[in-house]
């Protein structure tokens, strides 16, 4: 089992160049599944879970050529047979590959996508969906069984008890795609990674309006064609170097990012005091006072502040000055960070959904365990403000979500290295 030992105290400094999206990776890769023709995907995220997902279907039969940082898929050998747990329980966005099997084949068997440490992950907003568009979907053994005779576009409410789904509004734009007339989402997700799977079916042929916005209008048509495409670059990558830079005292310039994907995360870190430069395409960031101030904040879908940047931004509060409370309005119980946190030197408690941090701590580095791809990120963060050494272990959470990052923190200035 692989660990990071990391030697903090070291403020970085330098410039880090931001991957592709792992969160828009995903969609579009499965959406290869509508394309009659080869796609070449660009800007692939090297990560644990891309691989998973370039598995699923090569399992279902799609041809696949890696190159240097793009992936060359033809889909038109692939046979409709049961997508299998033993791959999509290791990654739960790989119920994305539900909408494009029952686009193309009418019907589809995807086990159902594993529990996940940061809560329940129901599909209720997928299934509703798939549903309305007329198809038949039953449960059994664990699998999601759906079939229809064909697929209708009609208005649909995707709105759920904590808002917008993303890979529920992913699904149902890839399924409404194909489907017969026009498709009326209400209340689908308006993340950047939801307008990049809009841009990449509309180069293909799809006929999608409104990406970004609550209301996406999808007109169905007969075929999509292979393409070229680009992922943007990874918006939760580049915050996550964006709070390093600050946590470290140091000064970061974090290239390639798109800063008005990060609007939130630089209003609230701001907020607590840094200095956030935006330039053409990256940002510079470093601290204008030290100890910066406590903030309150609470996730919520996008534009709001993003639930996959709650661990990170938390670990920087422990070192502010004052108290935060931080609510999760997305995934109310995605606290597993806070033990290994309290464990180096932090002080949170958990009421409800909000977790009290009091500031003005200071992190002792020692043993800690990953436990989720962001949990561990935040493990990073606080090992690099740490006295001393940390071990973390467990870090193929980390090799999930983020490419490259011993090197990347190396390039930084920072002491990491990996053992096994
Ligand atoms: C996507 O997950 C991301 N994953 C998550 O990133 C991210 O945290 C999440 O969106 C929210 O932004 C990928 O894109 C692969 P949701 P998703 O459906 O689509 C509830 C990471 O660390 N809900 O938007 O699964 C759900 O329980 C990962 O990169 C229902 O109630 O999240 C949650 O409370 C973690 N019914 C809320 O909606 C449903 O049918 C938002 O979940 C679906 C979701």
């Amino acid at each position: 089992m692989d660990k990071i030992v990391i030697e903090g105290g070291v403020p970085l400094k330098g410039e880090v160049k931001i991957s592709g999206s792992k969160n828009s990776a995903l969609p579009i890769l499965a959406a290869t599944l509508l394309a009659e023709g080869t796609c070449r995907i660009k800007n692939l995220p090297l990560l644990k879970d891309i691989e998973t997902m370039l598995k699923i279907l090569e399992f279902l039969g799609a041809k696949i050529k890696i190159r240097k940082k793009a992936v060359e898929i033809n889909t038109e050998s692939v046979k409709n047979i049961p997508a299998p747990y033993d791959l999509v329980r290791l990654m739960r966005g790989s119920v994305c590959i539900l909408g494009p099997l029952l686009a193309r084949f009418r019907k589809a068997i995807v086990s159902l996508p594993g529990g996940c440490i940061i809560g329940p992950r129901p599909i209720d907003l997928h299934l509703k969906g798939l549903e309305k568009l007329g198809a038949e979907i039953e449960i059994d053994k664990g699998y999601i069984k759906a079939k229809a005779k064909k697929l209708k576009g009609r208005r649909i409410f995707l709105g759920g008890t904590f808002g917008s789904s993303v890979l529920a509004t992913a699904n149902l734009m890839m399924a409404a795609a194909l489907a017969e007339g026009e498709t009326l989402i209400e209340f689908a997700a308006g993340e950047p990674e939801i307008v990049d799977l809009a841009n990449f079916l509309n180069k293909m042929g799809a006929k999608v309006k409104g990406a970004g916005s609550h209301l996406l209008r999808i007109k169905g048509v007969k075929k999509l064609r292979g393409v070229s495409y680009r992922i943007i670059p990874d918006r939760v990558e580049a915050g996550t170097y964006l709070i390093a830079g600050l946590i470290t005292r140091g000064k970061v310039s974090i290239k390639g990012a798109i800063s008005g994907h990060l609007g939130a995360i630089i209003d609230k870190t701001e907020e607590a005091g840094a200095k956030v430069e935006i330039k053409k395409n990256s940002l510079y960031v470093e601290n204008s006072q030290w100890p910066l101030k406590s903030v309150n904040l609470i996730t919520l879908p996008y534009p709001g502040f993003p639930t996959d940047m709650q661990a990170q931004f938390m670990v920087l509060m422990c070192l502010s000055e004052g108290t935060s409370v931080i609510t999760e309005r997305v995934f109310p119980r995605r606290f597993m960070h806070i033990g290994e946190l309290n464990r180096m030197g932090a002080d949170i408690v958990v009421e409800e959904n909000s977790a009290i941090v009091r500031g003005g701590r200071k992190f002792v580095g020692t043993r800690v365990m990953a436990s989720d791809l962001r949990a561990s990120a935040a493990l990073v963060l606080a090992s690099l403000a740490a006295e001393g050494k940390t071990e973390i272990s467990r870090v193929y959470h980390l090799d999930r979500g983020y490419e490259g990052l011993v090197e990347k923190l190396t390039g930084l200035g920072a002491k990491i290295k990996r053992t096994n």
